[in-house]
């Protein structure tokens, strides 16, 4: 409401949220739109600005009126304004400041001079403080009494009170609340921010640039959004989490909303400390209002805005909008930025709130707080380094290239299919035969298409059988259209209670193949199941599909347990059953292009790192001054090289560090998912005849007790023990067993644990 263009009709309707959005601006603004908390805080920026020139008596009577009384005898008066709002308030800005230090106190009946006696030696910064605050209560109380939504009431009556007490105490406010922000993370900004990484990266700098700027449109506008009251919204959407949104809407008034205009509590940007809930509840309707609000300010837009505003900004909310809403959008998990593989796009909002034609909406007043710092990996390349080189990385061809560029001997195997795609030759389509809907000549069209192809690729398939399982409603088919027609698809069957797919018939037509459409397809399907939370792909591949199979990272190690997938997947003879796990974190049909441009990063970086190292240094001259040894690390420039002072792993000396690093790699040894069948000694009554083959048996349970007594002074001897727990499981058991597996995953699992702790070299 008051914070969005006053005249470009975003408006969140009903009066009692433009008394809740007008309220802090009520004294004299009488609620009207387009004024709020602007017309609001710039009022009392000019009250402040004024009190704080003006001489010092009269600074202390304003103050006088907010603090206890000092006077001899114990006089118990807190102060003239310690009571509750009176119930018709003083106008604040129309009322003459007839206080005077020899005044009565209108409490006790001492002096207001009576009342000031601590602030004889305050400094003036400080009195400025304090006046500051004693205005923002004065505002808050006129709020207060203006506000007509009982929750909005309820809040700015506390934020009052605490306000008072401040300038009593002399203190600073602190909101109380039992959670301090941020709220949820990540943060919406840094949601957006993934969010542009995910879909983005891939594009050119000069495409990357304009989603930027639009990522940091939306959050500015976040930023400044007025809230509905719970009220308003259990009208709106009865079934949400209604309490849930209440304590949301709390925070926002006390943390983002109200210091807009009080600036003496400590404001934080909405974007910052909240994240995907608060942009849950407030997505759908901000979403249509902004295309609208949009809309009515197209003619005032800037000709070089027009396009990124009225074409790709409501693309830009549509796509945001899958990932605000889906249940599975790597873009919400903390780690995106580990898994992820863009480079970093920093999105910083502005402090200003703009409106789309680019006015300002906000008086630019600097914010009491500090930016959130970002929290940094030790090790981890600084983020201005990679944008450094993230703008030298120019060469459009070892980039996404222009469409028209050859594609080079090095290009992966799926490029040609998607630059294809993007320039819409080929099309991908999940289709389906249904019972309940009238079929759509065009989709039966493709169905058939899709029933030649296999049928013609998969020759020893019954012709009637691919027919039944491609027109079954209950198997969908990823079809490959090139020029209208049928080309190539995957036809698989998802079992969501199972949390597997199967995937039945694959094929492209003969023509095709062998141009990356295969392989474009499966990262298409990836991506279609990681969208519908499905993350395990299960196929009977045919002798002469294994390597296609193993390519698009199909292993014939299963990791679907046989329970979940058995009676339920068709057996066929003489194929192979073959799996393949999906990363949610990976944008599949990009992710060739993610992992050159990494790779392109990398060089870059070596690049840099050569050219640094590639210093000569003066010639050591301790020796001629008859010195005859020197550390290896004292010599200049070796750490540079990345030189370490121990050649074979990291001997770690002091006994602590080392049994803190064993121990927490012991930890997640045994938390990991196959570790299993190593947790307790094995029991003879389990493995007969186990004692007689194996001699040195040993457990993750012995080697926690062995290092809770301080046995492995050193990282060999507790490596050995490990190591111990795989040879002697490999050595009872035979290689197809689950055991034998389990040693194998988790003895990579180990020395990926240890090479990280630098315990050996990596
Ligand atoms: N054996 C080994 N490698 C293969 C095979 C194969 N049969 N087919 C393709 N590849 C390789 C390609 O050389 C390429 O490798 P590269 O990236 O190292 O160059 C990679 O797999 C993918 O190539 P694409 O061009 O992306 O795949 P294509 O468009 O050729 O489609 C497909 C692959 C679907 C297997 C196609 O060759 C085909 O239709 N084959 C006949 C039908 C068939 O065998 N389908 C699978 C049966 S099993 C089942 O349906 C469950």
């Amino acid at each position: 409401v008051s914070r969005m263009s006053g005249s470009a009709g975003i408006q969140q309707g009903s009066p009692a949220i433009g008394a809740a959005g007008s309220a802090p601006a009520a004294p004299g603004a009488g609620g009207t739109e387009g004024s709020g908390a602007t017309v609001g805080s710039a009022r009392i920026a000019v009250k402040k600005a004024q009190l704080r020139s003006s001489p010092r008596p009269k600074k202390l009577e304003k103050l006088g009126v907010y603090s206890s009384c000092k006077a001899e005898g114990a006089c118990k008066c807190n102060s003239w304004k310690s009571q509750n709002p009176p119930p018709t308030p003083p106008r604040t800005d129309q009322q003459p400041n007839t206080f005077n230090l020899q005044d009565p106190c209108r409490s006790c009946s001492h002096t207001l001079g009576d009342h000031v006696t601590h602030l004889e030696n305050v400094s003036e910064e400080e009195m400025n403080r304090l006046l500051g605050i004693a205005l923002d209560v004065e505002y808050l109380n006129t709020c207060v009494h203006k506000e007509e939504d009982a929750d909005t009431k309820q809040v700015y009556f506390s934020l009052f009170k605490l306000l008072r007490k401040c300038i009593l105490q002399m203190g600073r406010p602190v909101v109380e609340a039992q959670e301090s922000p941020p709220f949820e993370k990540p943060s919406i900004e840094q949601g957006v921010n993934n969010f542009v990484q995910y879909k983005f990266s891939h594009l050119p700098s000069k495409e990357r640039q304009t989603i930027v700027e639009l990522a940091k449109m939306f959050l500015n506008q976040i930023n400044y959004w007025q809230l509905e009251t719970p009220s308003q919204r259990r009208q709106r959407a009865p079934a949400d989490d209604a309490a849930g949104y209440k304590v949301n809407y709390t925070r926002w008034l006390c943390y983002c909303n109200v210091p807009q205009f009080c600036d003496s509590l400590p404001r934080y940007e909405t974007t910052q400390i909240f994240g995907r809930t608060l942009l849950r509840s407030v997505f759908t309707v901000m979403r249509k209002q902004l295309l609208e609000q949009a809309r009515q300010e197209k003619d005032k837009l800037p000709p070089e805005k027009r396009t990124l505003i009225l074409t790709h900004f409501p693309k830009f909310l549509s796509m945001l909008e899958e990932e605000v809403y889906s249940h599975s959008s790597p873009i919400w998990s903390e780690e995106f930025l580990a898994g992820s593989s863009g480079g970093p796009i920093p999105i910083h909002t502005g402090k200003t709130h703009l409106t789309f034609s680019g006015q300002k909406r906000k008086p630019s007043e600097p914010l009491p707080h500090e930016e959130t710092k970002k929290l940094r990996i030790v090790g981890d390349i600084p983020m201005e380094l990679i944008n450094e080189v993230m703008a030298t990385i120019t060469d459009p061809a070892s980039m996404l290239g222009p469409e028209t560029s050859l594609l080079s001997a090095h290009s992966a195997r799926d490029e040609a299919a998607r630059l294809e795609e993007r320039r819409g030759v080929i099309e991908f389509h999940v289709i389906g035969n249904s019972l309940n809907q009238k079929p759509n000549k065009r989709i039966l069209m493709w169905l058939v298409g899709l029933q030649n192809v296999f049928s013609h690729q998969l020759p020893r398939m019954p012709k009637e059988y691919i027919t039944r399982l491609v027109f079954d409603p209950k198997h969908k088919t990823l079809s490959l259209i090139k020029d209208g027609r049928v080309i190539g698809g995957i036809c698989f069957r998802m079992f969501p209670s199972q949390s597997f797919t199967e995937i039945v018939f694959c094929a492209v037509t003969s023509n095709e193949q062998v141009k990356g459409y295969g392989t474009h397809l499966m990262n298409h399907l990836k991506e279609y199941h990681i969208k519908h939370d499905i993350l395990n792909f299960l196929t009977y591949a045919d002798e002469y599909a294994i390597g296609y199979f193993k390519k698009q990272g199909f292993s014939k190690d299963i990791k679907v347990p046989k329970a979940k997938y058995l009676g339920y997947i068709k057996d066929y003879e003489g194929a192979t059953l073959m799996g393949c796990e999906l990363n949610p974190s990976i944008p599949y049909t990009e992710f060739s292009v993610i992992i050159k441009k990494q790779k392109e990063i990398i060089k870059k970086l070596i690049e840099r790192k050569q050219a640094q190292i590639r210093k000569v240094y003066p010639g050591l001259s301790c020796f001629k001054e008859g010195v005859r040894q020197i550390p290896i690390e004292s010599i200049p420039g070796i750490r540079e090289t990345g030189w370490k002072p121990v050649g074979k792993g990291k001997e770690l000396k002091d006994p602590d560090q080392l049994y803190s690093t064993l121990k927490t790699i012991l930890q997640h040894v045994k938390s990991h998912q196959n570790a299993w069948p190593f947790m307790e000694p094995v029991k003879k009554t389990e493995a007969p005849g186990y004692y007689q083959v194996i001699r040195f048996p040993m457990d993750l349970k012995t080697m926690s007790e062995r290092l809770k007594s301080r046995y492995y002074t050193t990282r060999k001897l507790f490596m050995a023990d490990m190591q111990r727990i795989f040879t002697n499981c490999r050595e009872y058991n035979p290689p197809e067993s689950e055991y034998y597996k389990c040693a194998n995953l988790l003895e990579k699992f180990f020395y990926t644990k240890i090479k990280e702790a630098g315990l050996i070299e990596k």
